[in-house]
């Protein structure tokens, strides 16, 4: 029996996207649960204001844009082993189908799928993952359940990121490498802002969530924790929807 199955004391865990949003939370959340982070985003001064709010020391912080080749060797030359890893980092879009070119598919696949699937493909190669470690990934509601209008590229990229990780998670379960993904429907941050929809059309939107809302970065959170912690230790392969209840609505 596992004393305390939901720790994460003694474990060290990257988290991408650590800069905002649900990568901020989540990293929050993890130390508060005892772990050592190694975080990372583009933005050194947002890094510092997640690692301003860390529980405990040890922490590490990498700044490195993983749309580029020289961003994941920047993290793989940072990392020695890990225990846990969160693949959060993203971005979102929002555009007719008519209108989605190759290079907008090229954009966000990029980020969203090439990015998490090489540094996780890299990370198992080089044997820096320790036996028995728990890869999370942020995918999409998106991805599996609902088909919003505009959101066909995003889409493809999180359903992309989905299918590959099951594919993963069987490879990599002769190491006891567990791989599962969090798949969010709408999420308070700054992402949901950042698009074409217009705040009138999220307050709308947010009505038809069966809890009434749309979820906080830490509802996320929680459950990376607890993808991460030995609470989970014979769990692989899943997809973990978030979602308020809007896919049974
Ligand atoms: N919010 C939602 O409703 C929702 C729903 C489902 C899934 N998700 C997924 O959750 C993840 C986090 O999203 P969020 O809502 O927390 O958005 P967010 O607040 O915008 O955070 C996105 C994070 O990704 C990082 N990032 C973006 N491009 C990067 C790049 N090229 N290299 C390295 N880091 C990069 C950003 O850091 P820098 O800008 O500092 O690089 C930031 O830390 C994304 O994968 C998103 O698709 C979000």
């Amino acid at each position: 029996m596992i004393t305390f199955p939901f720790s994460l004391s003694g474990k060290k865990i990257l988290v991408t996207g650590a800069s905002s949003g649900i990568g901020q939370s989540t990293a929050i959340e993890c130390s508060r649960m005892g772990a050592k982070l190694i975080i990372s985003a583009r933005s050194e001064v947002r890094l510092n204001e997640t690692f301003s709010q860390l529980t405990g020391d040890g922490h590490q912080i990498v700044v490195a844009d993983l749309s580029r080749q020289e961003g994941i060797d920047a993290v793989m030359n940072a990392i020695d082993k890990v225990d846990g890893i969160v693949l959060c980092a993203g971005k979102g879009l929002t555009l007719p189908y008519q209108f989605a070119t190759r290079e907008k598919f090229d954009d966000i696949f990029n980020i969203n799928f090439f990015s998490p699937v090489e540094l996780l493909r890299l990370l198992y190669k080089k044997k820096k993952i320790n036996t028995a470690g728990s890869v999370v990934v942020i995918a999409s509601l998106g991805g599996t359940k609902i088909f919003s209008g505009g959101n066909s590229i995003y889409g493809a990229s999180k359903a992309a990121l989905n299918c590959i990780m099951k594919f993963c998670a069987k490879e990599f379960s002769s190491r006891k490498i567990r791989v599962n993904c969090i798949c969010p429907g709408m999420v308070e941050t700054p992402l949901i802002h950042r698009g074409t929809v217009s705040d009138e059309q999220l307050k709308e939107n947010e009505k038809l969530y069966p809890l009434g809302r749309y979820g906080k970065p830490e509802e996320i959170a929680y459950s990376a924790v607890y993808l991460l912690s030995d609470a989970t230790t014979w769990m692989t392969g899943q997809d973990i929807i978030l979602d308020g209840g809007i896919s049974i609505r």
